[in-house]
């Protein structure tokens, strides 16, 4: 049966990256594409429509089976995107890593009965938080593992959006839980006995807690990039970016953005995502690594394209209703998705 995916923000670096994964996981799927100014990509339609508008979005989504919502950053009010997803019966996901945008399109959820109406909605769909979500379920069965800590090493020879460098520094200098976010750096060794340096981070799991099986664990998450001298920069525009309010910061984040460009060629595109598995003493348990070579932009994208493989075969998702990722997706099937997808996946029980 032939399937609607609908792709807002198909123009950016993300939503391109989720259209091109798409065509290839689920090539019989009709994609659509759409932006505030309805031009872009030639191979498939792009519709004019801005994530404000829900009455243009609930006229695209009319006939859709799934949107995958890729406009970011992720600061802007859901309700309308998931008023017209519910009210037009289409599934829904997003890429967002913000905990404040996830509860609230789990709060719209609920509120619009997403499950009575027999939607499945799916925010975090990415590598922070549904990916680590997904793949700490290898866990579920081991009571001996207290907490988990997480650690994203990206490669700076990636192309870095706008959208992706505000969001990524828009958490960095401010206070969280344990303090200043990315206000100093700790260092972590990879499984291939690489020693990277990373800043504590948020992650979008209320309470800095993961569901892992029936028990919730506390989780740490901390982000990098493979050159130490970009971390140890990112803790001194954190000094500055803690001093200034929101407008303050998005300035900041306009004015540092050439240089993520400039410092392009000196990177790497290697990124891993690593997942430790800690007892309650703080000892390894286990560990779950992600390595990418290359085209590790692909692994937040990679995620929501396997929903629309999963609704193009199976003709199902989930059981309706607001489903984090690991609900939808196996660790088996992820791992397995992600080797398939060119990457090295390190599973190691202690
Ligand atoms: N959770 C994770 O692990 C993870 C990882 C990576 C990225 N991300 C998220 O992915 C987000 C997307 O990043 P990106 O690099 O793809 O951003 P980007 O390149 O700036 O692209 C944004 C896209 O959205 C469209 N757009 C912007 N405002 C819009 C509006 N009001 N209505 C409709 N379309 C609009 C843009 O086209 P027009 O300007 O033409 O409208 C463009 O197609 C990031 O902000 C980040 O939050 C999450």
């Amino acid at each position: 049966m032939s399937r609607t995916i609908v792709v807002l923000g198909a123009t950016g670096e993300m939503g391109a990256r989720v259209c091109r994964l798409i065509r290839r996981l689920a090539p019989t799927a009709l994609l659509v594409g759409a932006n505030r100014s309805g031009t872009g990509h030639a191979e498939f339609p792009i519709r004019k429509v801005d994530v404000a508008d829900r009455e243009g979005l609930a006229e695209l989504l009319e006939n859709a089976d799934l949107v995958i919502n890729a406009v970011g950053p992720y600061d802007y009010d859901p309700s309308p995107i998931i008023h017209a997803a519910i009210s037009t019966h289409c599934h829904y996901a997003d890429l967002a890593e913000r905990l404040d945008f996830i509860e609230q399109v789990a709060a719209l959820a609920e509120a619009r009965a997403a499950a009575k109406a027999g939607v499945v909605l799916v925010p975090g769909c990415s590598t922070v938080p549904g990916l680590v979500a997904a793949l700490a379920q290898r866990w579920k069965s081991d009571p001996g593992v207290a907490k988990l800590a997480v650690f994203l090493s990206m490669g700076s020879r990636n192309p870095v959006s706008r959208g992706l460098f505000a969001g990524m520094m828009d958490p960095i200098g401010r206070t969280g839980p344990g303090g200043r976010w990315f206000s100093r750096l700790v260092s972590h060794q990879t499984d291939d006995g690489r020693r990277l340096v990373f800043g504590s981070y948020p992650i979008a799991f209320s309470g800095s807690r993961l569901p892992v099986g029936s028990r919730s664990v506390p989780v740490r998450f901390h982000m990098g990039f493979d050159r130490g001298w970009i971390n140890r920069g990112l803790v001194w525009a954190g000094r500055v970016r803690g001093r200034l309010g929101t407008r303050g910061a998005k300035w900041l984040a306009a004015l540092l953005f050439p240089l993520a460009g400039l410092a392009r060629p000196l990177g790497t595109e290697r990124g891993v995502l690593s997942i430790v598995a800690e007892d309650g003493e703080g000892r390894e348990r286990g560990r779950i690594e992600v390595v990418a070579a290359s085209h590790g932009l692909d692994i937040p994208a990679l995620p929501a394209a396997w929903l629309a493989q999963a609704l193009v075969r199976d003709g199902w998702l989930a059981a309706p209703g607001l489903r984090g990722l690991h609900r939808v997706v196996s660790p088996e099937a992820a791992v397995a998705a992600l080797v398939d997808a060119g990457y090295e996946v390190v599973f190691r029980p202690s």
